[in-house]
C-alpha cells in the first residue's frame, strides 16, 4: 500500500508560511517599496512575450523562497512533466490532459497509452486550414452557390466560452469576410436572436461539443437545423451548412452531421481547454488559419516557458503560488481579473470557467476531504469602466481581492490620447490599492482646498484609503494572436499549478455532471 502522503497543512513548508503571514500581518507594502527602492525591479519576471510587475504584493524574498519551496514539496516539477508527458494526470477520469499537445510545434511525438498523437493533430490542423480557406474564398458556398456571409457557433461551457474570447479579443485581424455569432443559453431567445440576423443560404452552423450530448447545445442545433429547413434549405442542404466538431462522431451522425463535416476532439483534451483544438474552428473562420497558428505559437511558447523556467522566475508559477498566498494564508476568498483593454471584454467569463471548473473541489487527488480553501472565485471585468463600479470595493471594502491587471502598451486603436490615458488609469489604480491614503494624507489636502479644520476632521475618516491591496500588472507590447494565445495558457498553467499545491484533480469535473443529470429527470 502506498504512504499516506502528508496532509497540506502538516508540510513544514506550509507551517513556514503561515509564521511568515503573521510576521508580515502588520505590515503596510507602502513601508516595504520604503525599505526597498529596487523591489519593482526584482519583483518582475517575464516570459513568450509577457512581463509580470509583481512587486505590489505582501510578500518578501523570504515569502517567495518559502512560496516556492511549498510547491517543490508538492512535486511541482514532477507534476508539470507528468502533464507534458501525457500521463493520467486526469486521475478520476483516467486521462492525461495533453492541451499542450494541440499547440506543440515541437518535433518531440507526445505519446498517449504508447501512440504519438501528434500525426492526428497535425492532420485536423490541415483539415481546418483546406475547410476555412474553402469558405473564406468562396470555394466552399451555401446551397444556393453564395459565399457564407455568417458563422454560427452553437457550444456551451469550453464549447463556447474560449472561441467567443478569441474571436472577439482578435476582431482587429477578421478578414472581414465571415460575421461569427455565438449561441450557448437554452434560454430560446440566444438563439433566435442569431436566427433573426441571418441568411441561411448564406449562414454556416458549426455545431460544438466534445461529447455530443450537452443538452443546451444539441436543442439550439436542433432549432437551428428546424430554421434551416423551414426557409428554404432541403435536407440534402444539410450537409453543405452544419459541421461539428465533436469526440463522438457516431452521435453527429445520428444528427445528420455527414462523417466527413465532422472535426474530431480527443478524449485527452480537456472542454476548458479545447480552443486549441478543432473547437477552434470558429477562430480560424474569422481570422485565417495563419493567425490562429500565430495563437498556437504564442500559447507553445508559454507552455515552454513554464516547462523550463526555474520557478522563481516562471510566470504561472508566480502568479499560482500569490494566489495560494492569498487564498489559504490571508483568507481572500476572490480574484478579479482586470483587463485593460476593451478586446478583451471575455477573459474574465472564459478564465472564470478555466479556474472555478478545474479547482472548485473539495476532496483531494485520493479522495480525502480538503480542510483548506481550494480555488477561489474568479470575476472582473474590463477597466478603465470597473473603476466606476466596483473598485470602490477593491480600494475601500472590507474585503481582501487580490486582482490582475492586464495591459498592451500600444493600441489597436490609437485615437488621440486615450491609450496614454487608459495605461495611466491602469498603473494609477495598482499603485492607489499598494499605497492608499493615510489619515494625515487626507487632512492635509482637505485643508489646501480650503475646508476648516473642524469638518476636515469629520470628513478625513472617510477619505483614508486603507492601501496594502495586493495587485499583479501583466504587459504585453500588443494585443496579438501571438500575445494572447501565451496570456490565456498563462492562466491555464497558473490552474494548473494551484491544483497540484491544493492536490485536487484539476481536470475533472463531477459537479457540473451531476448538474446536467438532474437537470435531464427533471
Ligand atoms: O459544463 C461543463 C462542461 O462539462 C464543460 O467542461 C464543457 O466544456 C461543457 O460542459 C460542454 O461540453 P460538451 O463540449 O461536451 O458539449
Amino acid at each position: 500500500m502506498a504512504p499516506t502522503p502528508v496532509p497540506l497543512t502538516s508540510r513544514p513548508q506550509w507551517q513556514a508560511l503561515t509564521e511568515l503571514q503573521r510576521s508580515l500581518a502588520t505590515c503596510h507594502m507602502r513601508d516595504l517599496f520604503g525599505q526597498d527602492p529596487d523591489r519593482a525591479q526584482r519583483f518582475f519576471a517575464e516570459g513568450a512575450g509577457l512581463s509580470l510587475d509583481f512587486s505590489k504584493n505582501r510578500i518578501t524574498d523570504e515569502v517567495l523562497s518559502a512560496l516556492m519551496a511549498l510547491a517543490r514539496a508538492c512535486d511541482l516539477p514532477g507534476r508539470t512533466e507528468a502533464m507534458f508527458l501525457g500521463e493520467q494526470v486526469n486521475e478520476t477520469e483516467k486521462r492525461p490532459a495533453l492541451h499542450t499537445a494541440l499547440r506543440n510545434t515541437g518535433a518531440d511525438p507526445v505519446l498517449v497509452d504508447g501512440r504519438d498523437v501528434m500525426p492526428e493533430v497535425q492532420e485536423t490542423l490541415a483539415r481546418m486550414d483546406t475547410f476555412t480557406r474553402d469558405v473564406i474564398t468562396g470555394h466552399r458556398s451555401g446551397f444556393t452557390g453564395k459565399r457564407f456571409t455568417d458563422v454560427v457557433s452553437i457550444g456551451i461551457g469550453g464549447s463556447y466560452l474560449g472561441p467567443r474570447l478569441v474571436s472577439e479579443a482578435l476582431l482587429p485581424y477578421h478578414h472581414g469576410q465571415l460575421r461569427g455569432h455565438f449561441v450557448a443559453n437554452i434560454d430560446g431567445s440566444d438563439i433566435t436572436e442569431v436566427l433573426n440576423r441571418v441568411n441561411p443560404e448564406t449562414t454556416l452552423f458549426l455545431v460544438q461539443s466534445k461529447s455530443f450530448r450537452t443538452q443546451e447545445t444539441l436543442e439550439n442545433s436542433r432549432v437551428a437545423r428546424d430554421w434551416f429547413l423551414a426557409n428554404g434549405g432541403a435536407e440534402r442542404d444539410i450537409a453543405g451548412h452544419f459541421v461539428a466538431v465533436t469526440a463522438n462522431a457516431s452521435e453527429a451522425g445520428r444528427f445528420g452531421i455527414r462523417t466527413d463535416n465532422v472535426f474530431p476532439m480527443w478524449d485527452w483534451v480537456g472542454g476548458r481547454y479545447s480552443l486549441w483544438s478543432a473547437i477552434g474552428l470558429p477562430i480560424a473562420l474569422l481570422v485565417g488559419m495563419d493567425q490562429f497558428r500565430a495563437l498556437l505559437a504564442g500559447a507553445h511558447d508559454m507552455d515552454l516557458h513554464f516547462r523550463h523556467t526555474p520557478l522563481e522566475r516562471n510566470l504561472p508559477v508566480l502568479m499560482a503560488m500569490l494566489g495560494v498566498w492569498y487564498s489559504n494564508f490571508w483568507g481572500a476568498d476572490t480574484h478579479a481579473i482586470l483587463p485593460y483593454d476593451h478586446y478583451l471584454e471575455s477573459l474574465p467569463s472564459h478564465l472564470q470557467q478555466l479556474d472555478m471548473e478545474s479547482n472548485g473541489k473539495c476532496v483531494t487527488r485520493d479522495g480525502r476531504a480538503i480542510s483548506y480553501q481550494t480555488g477561489p472565485v474568479i470575476w472582473g471585468g474590463v477597466g478603465a469602466n470597473g473603476q466606476h463600479a466596483y473598485h470602490q470595493l477593491l480600494h475601500q471594502g472590507t474585503r481582501l481581492i487580490p486582482a490582475d491587471f492586464i495591459i498592451p502598451l500600444r493600441s489597436h486603436n490609437p485615437v488621440g490620447e486615450h491609450h496614454a490615458s487608459l495605461f495611466a488609469n491602469c498603473l494609477s489604480q495598482t499603485r492607489a490599492l499598494m499605497a492608499g491614503k493615510t489619515e494625515a494624507e487626507a487632512l492635509e489636502e482637505l485643508a489646501a482646498e480650503g475646508m476648516s479644520a473642524g469638518e476636515a476632521a469629520e470628513l478625513a475618516p472617510h477619505k483614508v484609503i486603507p492601501g496594502n491591496k495586493p495587485s499583479n500588472t501583466l504587459v504585453m507590447d500588443k494585443l496579438t494572436p501571438h500575445t494572447l494565445g501565451a496570456l490565456i495558457a498563462l492562466y491555464e498553467h497558473r490552474t494548473f499549478v494551484q491544483g497540484v499545491i491544493w492536490d485536487v484533480d484539476s481536470f475533472d469535473q463531477w459537479g457540473v455532471e451531476l448538474g446536467k443529470q438532474m437537470g435531464k429527470e427533471i
